[in-house]
């Protein structure tokens, strides 16, 4: 059996020869996020994606993102290490039934979050990431109706961020949604200095409390560089606490627990299924590889590079 270093050097060896590029989510568990070539938010890994020159984009993430980086960049072989690591989000969200919402809407905008499907993406408009939501709400003209798919809390929480008035799917993260405001209100009252940092994607009860809300990046960044506190309740997948503590050794995160206690249900179950024998695996088979026919790329490209354009200006802004 092979030992944790033997399979490090593995990876490494394969990598080379691949001439690969191992990108991973904050969510990955901590020995994949350190051996990987990008880290980052969902936006960041797609522009990753897009912008390598590598032959092999191994993704350490979901299976959305590794859809979104051969949509981007087709040329390139694009593995994940385990098919199966999907999305609640974008299983609440058929193409079919999404389609048949926006016909029964005429004259809205369909924005659609990028954890969704290829099929959904080419049904809609617009592409938005946590980080660039605000963004490409903004950009749309204020008499124009807008579908808003599939997260209706990231959607609730975007209503109230830009005050447009929007239709919501009604998906959910079945991470964030186990967070409960009862055991959030428990950790403030035992750290009344602490500063509660929350992913959009949770419950509007638990946003309330927020002093922070924001992408996996933009937790990072606040939790990492505010002045205001040193100790903060981390109200996202408990993965990203890793490059927190990275950044910022001497401060306190404190991951918010879910309904249970006893279980691991903060965790994402998908993002999870990734291993290092499966990273190393799918390096030396070059399996499972996303294959994708072009009219469905062809169309789910069009809102996604539209998304990289508003996101892209408005960062130079
Ligand atoms: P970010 O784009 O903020 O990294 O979010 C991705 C995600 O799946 C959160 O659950
Ligand atoms: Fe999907 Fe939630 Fe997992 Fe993110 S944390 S990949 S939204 S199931």
């Amino acid at each position: 059996m092979s030992t944790h270093i033997d399979i490090l050097d593995e990876i490494d060896a394969l990598r080379r020869s691949r001439n690969a590029v191992i990108l991973a989510h904050f969510y990955q568990d901590p020995d994949i996020q350190d051996l990987a070539d990008h880290i980052g938010d969902s936006l960041q890994l797609a522009q990753a994606a897009r912008d390598t020159d590598a032959d092999v984009i191994l993704f350490c993430g979901v299976h959305f993102m590794a859809e979104t980086a051969k949509i981007l960049n087709p040329s390139r072989i694009v593995v994940l290490p385990d098919m199966a690591a999907g999305c609640s989000l974008a299983d609440a969200a058929p193409g079919d039934e999404v389609r048949a919402w926006k016909a029964a809407n005429p004259g809205h905008v369909l924005v659609s979050y990028v954890n969704c499907s290829a099929e959904v993406k080419a049904a809609s408009d617009i592409i938005c990431t946590s980080s660039n939501a605000e963004a490409v709400i903004a950009s749309i003209p204020k008499d124009q109706g807008i579908l808003f798919c599939p997260d209706r809390n990231l959607g609730a929480w975007l209503v109230k961020r830009t005050g447009r008035e929007m239709k919501l799917w009604q998906g959910t993260c079945i991470v964030h949604e186990t967070f409960s405001e009862k055991r959030l209100v428990q950790l403030k009252v035992r750290h009344p200095l602490a500063k509660v940092i929350c992913h959009p994607e949770c419950e509007p009860s638990l946003l309330a409390h927020a002093d922070h809300i924001g992408s996996t990046s933009s937790l990072l960044k606040y939790a990492t560089t505010t002045d205001d506190a040193d100790t903060f309740i981390v109200g996202t997948e408990p993965g990203i606490i890793h490059q927190m503590e990275k950044a910022a050794p001497g401060r306190t995160f404190l991951p918010l627990p879910g309904m249970d206690e006893s279980c691991a249900c903060n965790e994402c179950p998908y993002m999870r299924l990734n291993t290092l024998e499966k990273i190393r695996d799918c390096l030396r088979d070059l399996q499972p590889r996303l294959e994708m026919e072009a009219p469905l790329r062809l169309a789910a490209l069009k809102p996604l590079e539209r998304m990289m354009e508003i996101s892209e200006r408005a960062s130079r802004s």
